[in-house]
């Protein structure tokens, strides 16, 4: 009998000891350049769609410094060419150029999108990387059946199928692209994928649908393409961001969009399917999934009532 409990006791210690020498590698010791591989071939592209605000926004600025042309996406055409004349005020701190930016208009929440079509005018671009970043996130008042189907189809395209379906376009040419030189498509997720917020089921399936397109995505193209010809797929992880989404300031658990930007293309070719780029992060999701269920519920909860309330007063300030 002891020498069984010593055998589990050993199991479990060597399975923490994994964890932390994972966190450790992760966080501190890994190499954060691997994005390089992405830039070869001639004048490499990356898409970032809602490119116009907050994590896309940070992102696309992030890549542009790097070295890669754009190509972002967004629906209103003002503050997207806003967004490139601040991206092309100044040069590439890689590149030491003005690199190429393109984009173009959608709003991801309406039916009827021709994807192929977007996929068609970049045709003949070597794009290495698409960020599927787009989201839409509302917290209120109303329950689940308080809200139309409209409404709620409008979540679940501009949170998942329009990452899905433009993929889906780019996949013919970034599958031609990847028997030349690496590629990568990435999803930017939520911890709302795994946990159960209030008022937000929608947003959280739709979360957990790009997860399961992203993992399964990578299975596919690999059944009968050799590992370094095919896309790489990356699902990425995303706790509180400071952006248009969440307009709190930014402290350990809460990022700013830059520093988030920064630590994500960190992680761009580090070879794993599932990042949580940002430290702040992985803590948040480590008392989540350590402390007994019954207080993770009761934090959830206390937090989307602190969210609604914020909603409630700022537009009650804005009205
Ligand atoms: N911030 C967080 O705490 C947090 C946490 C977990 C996950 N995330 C995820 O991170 C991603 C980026 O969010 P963010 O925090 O950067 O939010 P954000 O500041 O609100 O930016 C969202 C971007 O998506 C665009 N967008 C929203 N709805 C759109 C639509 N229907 N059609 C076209 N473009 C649309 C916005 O365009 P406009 O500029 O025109 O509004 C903006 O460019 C999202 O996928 C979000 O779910 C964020």
């Amino acid at each position: 009998m002891s020498k069984i409990i010593y055998y589990i006791g050993l199991i479990v210690c060597l399975a923490k000891l994994r964890t932390i020498l994972d966190f450790v590698w992760f966080y501190f010791l890994r190499p954060t350049n691997r994005w390089e591989k992405y830039l070869q071939g001639p004048s490499p592209y990356a898409v970032v769609t809602g490119a116009t605000d907050g994590i896309g926004k940070a992102t696309a600025q992030e890549l542009y410094d790097k070295g890669f042309n754009l190509i972002l996406h967004g629906r209103n055409e003002n503050k997207l060419k806003g967004v490139i004349e601040e991206i092309q005020s100044a040069k590439s701190k890689r590149t030491g150029k003005v690199q190429d930016v393109k984009y173009f208009l959608e709003d991801a929440s309406k039916v009827g999108i021709d994807f192929e079509g977007i996929a068609r005018r970049f045709e003949g671009l070597n794009v290495t990387i698409l960020v599927n970043n787009v989201g839409m996130y509302t917290i209120g008042l109303e329950r689940f059946d308080e809200w139309t189907e409209e409404v709620h189809m409008e979540y679940v395209r501009a949170n998942s199928l329009f990452s899905t379906f433009l993929t889906r376009a780019f996949l013919p040419s970034l599958r031609a692209t990847a028997r030349a030189r690496p590629v990568l498509v990435v999803f930017i997720g939520s911890f709302g994928d795994e946990t159960a917020m209030p008022r937000i089921t929608l947003y959280s399936a739709a979360k957990h649908f790009n997860r399961r397109v992203a993992l399964g995505l990578h299975a596919d193209e690999r059944f009968d393409i050799p590992d370094d010809k095919a896309i790489s797929f990356m699902y990425v992880h995303v706790g509180q961001v400071n952006s248009q989404m969440d307009r709190e300031p930014p402290n350990f658990v809460r990022a700013s969009s830059e520093h988030f930007a920064e630590k994500l293309v960190g992680t761009f070719g580090c070879g794993r399917q599932i990042v949580i780029p940002y430290i702040g992060h992985y803590v948040v999701k480590l008392v989540y999934t350590t402390i007994p269920e019954f207080l993770a519920t009761k934090m959830l909860r206390d937090s989307a009532h602190e969210q609604v309330e914020r909603a409630i007063k700022e537009s009650k300030l804005r009205s």
